[in-house]
């Protein structure tokens, strides 16, 4: 367990009230206040600090992105509200390059024992560890388990792979026999071989007792080594799914997995069965046909088949862009589609994981050219869509704060029109309620009139622009629909607190979270001591940061 020299008076007092477990075995309720921000090590920041060194996205090699770059911005990060970092893979990576270039992702394991060198030293990691920590930020880790990798370079896959340079799986044994990869076929997407005929990625004999035990003592330890808080599990669809439940067993933490699928009833069964958190791709495939794809129908009815198939749709990860995904702004560059976009993912059930330059609104298409340098664009934290995260977190805090059942509930959808939805999540009285459109900016005004669950009489604002509305006696809300703007509704009287629209935060104090947070937890899931502290610390970080 290494020490937090630079933790900050407020946390260091919950620690000595020792509410606080080690952060390092961080769990999945533990995780659910949080929001995570997703960087790719090798593009979000340079050692130098320069934000005009060039960086051609399309040639697929190292940009000069460290781990010291990455303490050197966490203000950016944080300034966004977000409370944990995802960072690339860690571990070497095997060098050399094919014509679409080089491991600059960490996808590409050669050696779990040593660091990818490009990424930085030993120290340089601990440093970023402590940076977050002692921020009341967690640290998660991209992690690969299935598979190694070996540059072929065109030569036949099946009989030219060396084995032997390999740490720890340094003989045939350890991996399944070549196969050609079927993606529609999962027995042979588990068992064959992903990558291509220039990178071929070794599958992992993970049914094999030897191969879980090391991977699994191996992924302790790096938690151990670098106060790891959770992991995300890279390319789950393609391990064993018994091992899959057998090392989120074996290792004490957070993760979750990548199970790249369209279907709820897939993700129904891997959360029922082996792994509680995957990245929300169903929800995820139907944003995409809401918002860019003018289709408002399939949103809605998938929100609701999570809500009601899956065990805990709330210990899923939400998201709309990652490094394997066309950007939003290559299917739509309107900026009021990414309004929305952002207003869904982030207010949406589960943990929120925005990736690395959906603030700035790059419009990279598929991969590679998803994977922009962020520092071309000046870390602009004036950007439009930075503040707007901003605020989401904000409320989305501010809603937990109030009862951490929001973390819990699952959302309903309420409307639906030919261009716009809308959804409820949180408690009677004080839940939040987005209103949502796919129409551009260049669309006019208009009114459209909703039900919501708000009591008649009921005061509500938009955090978004601080207009007030008032729900009328017949529980309807008159919404002006105005330039594809989202809208996102709380209730004026418990606005305060908030931070948003004026209303401070900065007169909460430690001792009135306490009795606040226990008073309204009572019959929730935070009944232990670890849960409620952690939430404290999630919301005392946010004020305290406030004040730098
Ligand atoms: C792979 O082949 C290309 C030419 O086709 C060459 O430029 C490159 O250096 C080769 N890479 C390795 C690792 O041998
Ligand atoms: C891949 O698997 C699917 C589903 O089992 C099957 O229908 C299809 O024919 C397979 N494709 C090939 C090229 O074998
Ligand atoms: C968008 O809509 C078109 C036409 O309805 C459909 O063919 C396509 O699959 C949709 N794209 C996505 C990403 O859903
Ligand atoms: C909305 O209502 C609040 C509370 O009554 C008030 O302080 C604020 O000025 C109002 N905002 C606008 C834009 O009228
Ligand atoms: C914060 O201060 C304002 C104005 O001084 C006050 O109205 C409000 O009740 C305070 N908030 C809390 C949570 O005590």
């Amino acid at each position: 367990m290494m020490s937090r020299s630079t933790v900050s008076p407020l946390v260091g007092l919950l620690l000595i009230a020792g509410l606080i477990s080690s952060a390092s075995a961080a769990r999945t309720a533990d995780w659910k206040p949080r929001s995570i921000y997703q960087t790719m090590t090798d593009r979000f920041a340079r050692t130098d600090g320069s934000t005009t060194s060039p960086c051609n996205t399309k040639a697929g090699l190292y940009c000069g992105g460290t781990w010291r770059g990455t303490i050197d911005h966490l203000d950016y990060i944080q300034g966004m509200g977000f409370d944990a970092v995802m960072i690339s893979p860690i571990i070497e990576n095997v060098e050399g390059q094919v014509y679409y270039g080089e491991a600059y992702h960490g996808y590409w394991p050669l050696n779990l024992n040593n660091l990818n060198s490009h990424f930085g030293t030993h120290q340089d990691l601990l440093d970023l560890s402590d940076a977050l920590h002692s921020r009341g930020m967690y640290f998660m880790m991209d992690t690969v388990i299935n598979n190694m990798a070996y540059i072929t370079n065109g030569s036949d896959p099946a009989t030219d792979v060396d084995y032997s340079v390999f740490t720890p799986f340094n003989n045939a044994d350890y991996f399944h026999p070549y196969c050609k990869m079927n993606w529609s076929d999962p027995a042979i997407a588990q068992r064959c071989n992903t990558g291509d005929d220039k990178v071929v990625l070794p599958d992992l004999f993970t049914e094999h007792e030897d191969v879980q035990q090391l991977l699994i003592k191996w992924a302790n330890d790096a938690i151990k080594t670098y106060s790891i808080d959770g992991l995300r599990i890279d390319a789950a669809k393609h391990v064993n799914p018994g091992f899959l439940h057998k090392f989120t067993d074996g290792v004490d933490t957070f993760m979750t997995g990548e199970v790249l699928e369209g279907a709820v009833s897939i993700m129904e069964d891997y959360q029922s069965n082996y792994i509680n958190s995957l990245p929300n791709y169903p929800v995820y495939f139907d944003i995409i046909n809401a918002f860019t794809n003018g289709s408002t129908p399939l949103l809605p009815k998938t929100v609701e088949d999570m809500r009601v198939a899956i065990p805990d749709v709330n210990a899923m990860v939400s998201f709309s862009e990652n490094h394997d995904k066309p950007r939003i702004a290559s299917f739509n560059e309107d900026m009021a589609i990414a309004k929305n976009v952002l207003v869904f993912t982030m207010l949406f059930d589960g943990i929120p994981m925005i990736y690395q330059g959906q603030e700035q609104h790059l419009k990279g298409d598929g991969v590679p050219h998803n994977r922009e340098a962020i520092w071309l664009t000046k870390y602009d934290t004036e950007a439009e869509l930075y503040k707007l995260i901003a605020k989401l977190n904000r409320i989305r805090n501010h809603a937990g704060y109030l009862g951490s059942d929001y973390f819990e509930d699952a959302t309903h959808p309420i409307y639906q029109g030919s261009s716009e939805l809308a959804f409820t999540k949180g408690v009677q009285g004080r839940q939040v309620v987005m209103v949502l459109s796919n129409q551009p900016s260049t669309s006019g005004r208009y009114e459209i009139d909703l039900t919501v669950s708000y009591n008649a009489g009921t005061n509500v604002m938009d955090v978004l622009t601080c207009n007030n509305y008032t729900v009328d006696n017949q529980g309807m809300l008159a919404v002006d629909m105005d330039k594809g703007e989202p809208r996102v509704f709380f209730p004026t009287k418990y606005m305060d607190g908030s931070g948003l629209c004026g209303y401070s935060d900065s007169n909460i104090t430690l001792e009135m979270l306490k009795t606040h947070r226990t008073s309204t937890s009572a019959g929730t899931q935070f009944t232990s001591g670890t849960g409620v502290a952690t939430v404290l610390l999630a919301v005392v970080t946010s004020i305290f940061v406030m004040f730098l």
